[in-house]
């Protein structure tokens, strides 16, 4: 049976332009009773509908920004920003002494309410010659990144919209929770849109697919989360989260050099709860590895890799 998270199925955007679809809720409700998840169906039952069973998008926007809120607790509690400035830092440095010429752009793919992106301009961890913009397909997380970004006074902008479909290039992509939404052939589709921009990079963070990673999301979203969404879609979240050898092989795509750091064989799994997949153009390998020093022990290929079943 298939893991589905409700926020998937109730949050419908064209990709092309990030346009809100109406959705049905009996569908949904349908979908998650086939997939034998009955207590998921309860939770989307209790959504507010119009006449016509479509759900209510206001109540659904209010309620994705309430988990994403609740959710940004989880990114403080697991220091998802200095996670990533402690591979992304080493990389912009790798990235400026191959000679890199022209703006140095980091974009997060999917920011939600923007947590990572607002955590770099406030702590100005990569320094202040990298831009950094956060894009997602849902207009009510972004325009709460924004006014939220607004209010700290942030160096840092947010778009609505594909993150693929941007004007201007992304040196960087990053993401953090998405690589699980994700699943099949889009995986792989994923990365391939990566490696046909001018970017030079990307480094994203998912949930390492341990045996430990369903409890402890379920204990993590139990105490920080009160919304019976945001608890059941963390926990499937870990449910689906990709193992090293799936992530290794989506993102092997023409012109980069997949790598991982902390995979499986490498890491705890007490301590590891998000690791990244990077890719990176092969010029740029040797000089992260200079630029991460011991640490880049921990970043292997994909003729290192062993130990990636759950
Ligand atoms: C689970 S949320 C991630 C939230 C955020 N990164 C966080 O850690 O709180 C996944 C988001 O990815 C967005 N998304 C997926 N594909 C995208 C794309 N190509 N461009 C922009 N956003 C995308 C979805 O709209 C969704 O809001």
């Amino acid at each position: 049976m298939p893991h589905l998270e409700i926020s998937d199925l109730i949050t419908v955007t064209d990709p092309a332009g990030g346009t809100r679809l109406p959705v049905g809720r009996a569908a949904v409700v349908r979908r998650l009773v086939e997939s034998g998840d009955l207590r998921g169906a309860r939770i989307v039952a209790a959504l507010p509908v119009d006449p016509g069973g479509v759900l209510d998008p206001v109540a659904v926007d209010r309620l994705m920004v309430g988990v994403h809120t609740e959710l940004q607790r989880l990114s403080e509690e697991l220091r998802i920003g200095e996670r990533l400035a402690h591979v992304l830092g080493p990389l912009f440095t790798a990235i400026r002494a191959s000679g890199h010429a022209g703006p140095l752009r980091l974009v997060d793919v999917g920011c939600g309410l923007g947590y990572l992106v607002r955590w770099l301009a406030a702590t100005g961890a990569l320094g202040p010659d990298v831009e950094l913009v956060g894009v997602d397909l849902d207009a009510a997380l972004v325009d709460e990144a924004d006014r939220l970004a607004r209010d700290e006074g942030l160096a840092c902008r947010f778009v609505h919209g594909n993150a693929f479909d941007l004007p201007e290039a992304a040196t960087v992509f990053v993401s953090t929770g998405v690589l699980h939404h994700f699943r099949g052939p889009a995986l792989a589709e994923f990365f391939r849109a990566q490696a046909a921009s001018p970017a030079l990079a990307f480094c994203h963070y998912d949930i390492a697919a341990t045996r430990l990673a369903p409890i402890g999301a379920w204990i993590f979203h139990r105490a920080r989360m009160r919304h019976p969404l945001g608890r059941h879609d963390g926990v499937v979240s870990a449910l689906r989260a990709h193992d090293d050898a799936t992530l290794m092989r989506a993102a092997a795509v023409p012109g980069i050099r997949p790598l991982l750091y902390e995979p499986r064989g490498l890491a705890n799994p007490f301590c590891t709860t998000l690791r990244p997949v990077l890719g990176v153009r092969p010029q740029l390998e040797e000089p992260l590895r200079l630029a991460l020093g011991r640490a880049s022990r921990r970043l292997v290929g994909p003729e290192r890799l062993t130990g990636t079943a759950r």
